[in-house]
């Protein structure tokens, strides 16, 4: 791996193919423990978890759905600000067991707003799965559940991750450079 360019910005090497690949496999290996028998419903919030998911899901040995969804944001009224709504969410998760997949939690804000729509619809239990955690960054409060990585407050790419739509397709995780 070697320092890439992409549009105007360099990155630099972050996460291996390899560190990734481990911290799914134990991720899915918790997972598999924690749900066997509980059928859970996957929900991968797309675009950037389209890569995440997919390996993440071929791990779980368990009985277990995916389904996709994206999430669109508008302006709401001056009270509301920012309305977060899901499109595609067409699979009924009364009663199931959902687990949430997302690539990164950065602010918290898109997540923070997201799941407690979700927990109106009576789910049996949420839980959420998130590859990246920029703990410095994140200003309201998300509990995860299934982390990958801790990472500093940096912008990363690739893996699903990208840079004004480019770089989703690298295989490994890249970090801003100091430019
Ligand atoms: P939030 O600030 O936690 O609401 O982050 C929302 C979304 O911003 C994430 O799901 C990503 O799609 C995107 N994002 C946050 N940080 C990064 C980054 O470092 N690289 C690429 N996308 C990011
Ligand atoms: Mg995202």
């Amino acid at each position: 791996m070697a320092i890439i360019k992409v549009k105007d910005l360099e990155f630099e090497p972050y996460l291996t193919r390899e560190n990734i690949k481990a911290q799914i496999e134990r991720i899915a290996a918790q997972i598999n423990k924690d749900y066997e028998g509980k059928r859970p419903l996957f929900v991968a919030i797309l675009n950037g978890s389209f890569m995440f998911a997919a390996d993440l899901f071929k791990e779980v040995s368990i009985d277990a759905e995916i389904c996709f969804i994206k999430l669109a944001s508008y302006k709401g009224t001056k009270s509301t600000g920012q309305v977060i709504t899901a499109i595609g969410l067409d699979q009924d998760i009364h009663d199931r067991h959902v687990i949430i997949i997302e690539d990164i939690v950065d602010t918290g804000k898109t997540l923070n707003e997201f799941l407690p729509q979700l927990m109106h619809q009576q789910p049996a239990s949420l839980a959420l799965a998130v590859l990246l955690h920029k703990p410095e960054a994140t200003q309201y409060p998300i509990a995860i559940n299934y982390l990958g990585f801790t990472i500093p407050n940096k912008f990363v790419l690739g893996y699903g991750l990208d840079y004004d739509g480019l770089g989703r397709n690298i295989p490994e995780i890249y970090q801003l450079k100091e430019q």
